[in-house]
């Protein structure tokens, strides 16, 4: 399976996971608004259904308008939502030069295993002074170990996870599907790209079984937060 059939096919359980992990979703778009770095015309890559989008609008004055999205299903739920979304994918599509302020990059880059190759791409179509904003699950995290576990084992239905998953756990599909990185690895391949790294921030950092239940202000750094926000500067 692709990084992104598993989103074609499962569209319609994605928002519903986050359906199941209203109070995770807050914890995680309060992350990107604390984060974000002003104004400017702003690009998702990876965009998804356009949640985040449309909570970022509607609660932080924050408006992503244009989207890029491989999977057709998941760009069709993001369009009815009101963005206009090309079909393709970070390390392909045509993002053209010095033509956007901030490309933000939502638990997209977690399906992205050629990370230079999406960072070179990035830096190019930025105005200079422009910013990513690169937010994800770190693999040293808890919930990136639990993810790699996961994997590893082929299901969430062992007896390792007693205890120990949270509920309402990521589908089976979207943890076969990624690639996950550090939040190291994410940085060297910004900086490898010629990005300047501004700041990072997290959330979710209490254990992911207890993730779920109560949204958590962010706070600067990575050294503890199973989502991270690395915000980097086109020089
Ligand atoms: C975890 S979802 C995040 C979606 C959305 N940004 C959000 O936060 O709700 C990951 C998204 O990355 C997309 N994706 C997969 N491979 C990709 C690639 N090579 N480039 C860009 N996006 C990709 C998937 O189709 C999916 O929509």
């Amino acid at each position: 399976m692709s990084d992104s059939t598993a989103f074609d096919l499962f569209a319609n359980d994605y928002d519903s996971w986050f359906g199941d992990n209203r109070d995770l979703l807050e914890s995680e778009v309060r992350l990107i608004a604390h984060a974000w770095p002003g104004k400017g015309e702003a690009l998702s890559v990876g965009c998804g259904t356009g949640l985040f989008e449309t909570i970022l609008a509607r609660e932080h004055g924050i408006h992503i308008q244009h989207g890029i999205e491989p999977a057709e299903g998941m760009a069709a739920i993001a369009r009815d939502r009101g963005m206009t979304v090309n079909i393709g994918t970070a390390e392909a599509a045509e993002l053209g030069e010095g033509t956007v302020d901030i490309l933000m990059y939502n638990g997209s880059t977690s399906y992205v295993p050629d990370l230079q190759t999406a960072f070179a791409k990035a830096h190019r179509a930025l105005r200079p002074g422009g910013h990513v904003v690169v937010v994800d699950v770190p693999r040293e995290s808890g919930y990136g170990v639990l993810y790699c576990l996961a994997d590893a084992l082929g299901t969430w239905d062992h007896p390792v996870f007693k205890g120990v998953k949270p509920d309402a756990a990521y589908p089976m599909p979207f943890v076969k599907a990624a690639t996950w990185h550090t939040t190291a690895e994410r940085i060297a391949a910004l900086e490898a790209c010629g990005f300047e790294i501004v700041r990072t921030a997290q959330t979710l950092t209490r254990h992911p079984v207890n993730a779920p239940h109560g949204v958590e202000t962010p706070r600067d750094g990575h050294d503890a937060g199973d989502y991270v926000a690395i915000v980097a500067r086109r020089a």
